[in-house]
């Protein structure tokens, strides 16, 4: 058994963790992490609520929680952090049992990188689910073999199956067409570092967005998760329009968000009309329905040529179909690529405070404990 107390003691944090310096120009939208925290110290107090704590849905995050997790995310994209070993000594179980290329790798990058250690399923098809193995059998040995299981599955109800015998935290990293709340995290991150000052609760005029939804939440995971968590930051959205070719793209669970919240939204098929006025178009087309996947709103494509505004962001979780054209990569309208890199950075800030290793960080972080 490791005594942890003696162990951060040895590894105490480097005194001297030397700042990363930013990629060189590009057109392609690569915001700054630094503003997110240099002037707004990280609150210790906050993040310390996620302690032993599963993610299983977006609905579980408080605003102050995924703000404190966002400042955290940017410290650690900013400030070169390997000599910490913040994850020294827990083993991470990554059990997926539906394909996956930025989730998976992105926390198997976060844990490696944090100094923890990985077990990696990437294909279900590998573990006694061939034979029929139930996953809250399954579970019973996770416990035994890893300090956190990361999960991926085409099983709406695979989260509750696996919670039935787990006792180690759960990280639900997409279920069926349920959720997948750590990708939210990474988009609500790309967004703050675009616009730090969704921080505040009381915007100045004319800065409130107008998102955009090009996609089902009722059936899409990443759009439902994403919708949930933006409903967090009701103060600094103006609008939520959601176009969709499907009549009610919403599942009843989140109308009933949407209405506690008391958030503005409509829902429409016309995107000419109103692609003009979003601030931020959050994109995806592929659902998965029942047993397979199917390309949803696949009348709705953006190009160079869409009638954007100037300043108009993209958020798309990938992987794209032909809904999202190559020709606008090279431009500031693109925050995907940065939305899906950050994902390393958000994860690592997840599984830190989940691991209770806060401590472990250097000395120079901005932090506050209250
Ligand atoms: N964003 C996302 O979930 O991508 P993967 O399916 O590649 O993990």
């Amino acid at each position: 058994m490791v005594d942890e107390s003696q162990q951060s003691e040895e590894l105490k944090p480097n005194q001297v963790a030397q700042y990363i310096e930013p990629p060189a120009d590009s057109d392609t939208l690569n915001p700054e992490p630094g503003p997110l925290f240099e002037s707004n110290p990280i609150r210790l107090k906050v993040l310390r609520e996620l302690k032993g704590k599963s993610v299983l849905s977006a609905r579980q995050f408080t605003r102050e929680q995924v703000i404190e997790l966002a400042k955290l995310a940017a410290f650690l994209e900013k400030v070169e952090i390997a000599s910490c070993h913040p994850l020294d000594g827990k083993m991470a179980i990554t059990a997926f049992f539906e394909a996956s290329t930025r989730t998976r790798i992105s926390f198997e990058s976060a844990v490696l990188r944090l100094d923890g250690k990985i077990i990696s399923i990437p294909e279900g098809g590998s573990t006694g689910a061939k034979k029929g193995e139930s996953l809250s059998d399954m579970a019973e040995m996770f416990n035994a073999y890893g300090d956190i299981v990361i999960m991926r599955h085409t099983e709406t109800d695979s989260v509750d199956q696996i919670m039935r015998n787990l006792r180690v935290p759960l990280i639900n990293a997409g279920n069926g067409s349920g959720e997948h709340p750590t990708q939210a995290l990474a988009d609500w991150y790309a967004l703050l570092k675009w616009r730090p000052d969704l921080i505040d609760t009381q915007p100045t005029r004319g800065k409130s967005l107008n998102l955009g939804i090009l996609g089902t939440p009722g059936s899409m995971r990443a759009v439902k998760s994403f919708l949930l968590m933006s409903l967090l930051f009701q103060a600094n959205i103006g609008r939520v329009t959601v176009i969709s070719e499907m009549a009610d793209p919403f599942g009843a669970d989140v109308i009933d968000d949407l209405k506690q919240a008391g958030i503005n939204y409509e829902v429409t098929h016309d995107i000419q009309q109103h692609l003009a006025q979003l601030d931020v178009i959050y994109m995806n087309s592929i659902a998965f329905l029942g047993d397979s996947y199917r390309k949803l709103d696949s009348r709705y494509k953006l190009n160079r040529k869409s009638a954007l505004k100037k300043e108009a962001v993209i958020l798309h979780p990938l992987a794209r179909a032909d809904e999202l054209d190559p020709d606008l990569d090279d431009t500031p309208h693109n925050l995907y690529f940065a939305q899906a890199h950050g994902a390393v950075f958000i994860r690592q800030a997840l599984l830190i405070s989940i691991f209770g290793r806060l401590d472990r960080l250097p000395s120079q972080i901005p932090s506050i404990e209250s």
